[in-house]
């Protein structure tokens, strides 16, 4: 009993470490720990309750919005607002950045982005599912509204970032810049308890994650690494072994304990691919590196590229660092783009 931590106590620990130290940062990250409590409730009934199932909206991008899509982000947001550390938020599930008008958030100095709902179209078939969220310091001043520059900040200016996996078991794990740290959330006791300190990610894997099924559409660069992670080449690891769940935060989460990479490509049809760069693809990537991994386009580190709009889309490939090489130096030898 006495060698629990819980992520509360850790946070507090840990609160000098903070590169912006400081308690507004700590309650941030409460109230994030709280809408996860909350969601996270009401995945585990999502057969019994009549929850899940479209809505009939549409979000921006023109995808279904599932009901546990807009209850995780109502939570999200709620949670935010109500500890007046935040002046706004920006969600996959919002057209635009929403603004927190009660003087107190105003006067607040941190934006939060977010998917609040990562992986939906597995929730009505009981696969994991997540959340992902990224903090920025906002750049306008305090006291005024945010500003689109708030939201619009390159990913190596991230102060925090994390992911929730509602899973087997149910995950948070975060960074503030000093490693990467999960807790594994104890439903009896109601708290997350420290469970994977300074977690780090094999330099070499031999997972490989992507879907498949858009082969014929990926760059040549692509196509030639997947057959490279096909090779029969023992004295190499190789072949591979294949894995997609199709939630970002669980493939990640699996390739970072086991060793491994993600990729989501561009293709034919999508030429930024299909991950988000604010709130899916940055706060991963801050991840990764704090576990010894990198994340990429192909070609430019993720967190050094300067975001042009809320919902941008970006090629992502993510996870052991040696993985990631190869493959930007397959699409170094094969620009084609099919
Ligand atoms: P979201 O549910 O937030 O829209 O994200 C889904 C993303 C990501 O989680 C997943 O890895 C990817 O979409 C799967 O896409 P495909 O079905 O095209 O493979
Ligand atoms: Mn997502
Ligand atoms: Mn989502």
């Amino acid at each position: 009993m006495s060698d629990i931590r819980t992520l509360g106590e850790f946070i507090v620990e840990k609160q000098t470490d903070f590169p912006h130290a400081s308690g507004e940062l700590s309650s941030l990250l409460g109230s994030i720990k709280l809408a996860a409590k909350i969601v996270n409730r009401e995945i585990n009934k999502a057969g019994l309750v009549d929850i899940t199932g479209s809505v009939g909206g549409e979000n921006i991008q023109g995808e279904d919005q599932q009901k546990l899509d807009v209850y995780a982000n109502d939570k999200f947001k709620a949670a935010l607002e109500a500890r007046d550390q935040v002046c706004g938020v920006a969600s996959e599930e919002e057209d635009e950045a929403v603004a927190f008008n009660k003087e107190l958030n105003r006067n607040s100095k941190y934006v939060v982005l977010m998917d609040p709902l990562d992986g939906s179209s597995n929730i009505d078939v009981n696969v994991s599912v997540g959340t992902i969220f990224s903090i920025y310091q906002r750049v306008s001043p305090v006291g005024t509204p945010p500003t689109q520059e708030d939201f619009l900040q390159p990913g190596n200016r991230q102060v925090a970032a994390g992911y929730i996996i509602y899973g087997s078991s149910t995950m948070l794990v975060y960074t503030t810049g000093n490693g990467m740290h999960g807790f594994t959330y104890d439903p009896s006791l109601g708290v997350f308890c420290l469970s994977h300190e300074n977690m780090r990610i094999p330099e070499d894997g031999r997972i490989y994650s992507i879907n498949e099924g858009n082969y014929i559409r990926f760059p040549m660069g692509v196509k030639k690494y997947i057959k490279h992670c096909q090779e029969d080449v023992p004295e190499d690891n190789r072949p591979y072994t294949s894995r997609y769940i199709g939630s970002l935060v669980a493939d990640f989460h699996r390739n970072l304990l086991k060793g491994g990479i993600y990729m989501y490509p561009s293709t034919a049809t999508h030429p930024n691919g299909k991950l988000r760069l604010l709130y899916e693809c940055n706060p991963m990537a801050f991840l990764i590196e704090q576990a010894g991994g990198i994340a990429s386009d192909g070609k430019t580190r993720i967190m050094d590229l300067k975001p042009t709009e809320l919902h941008q889309r970006v090629p992502f490939f993510v996870g052991s660092t040696n993985m990631v090489r190869k493959v930007e130096a397959f699409l170094e030898e094969y620009p084609e783009q099919q």
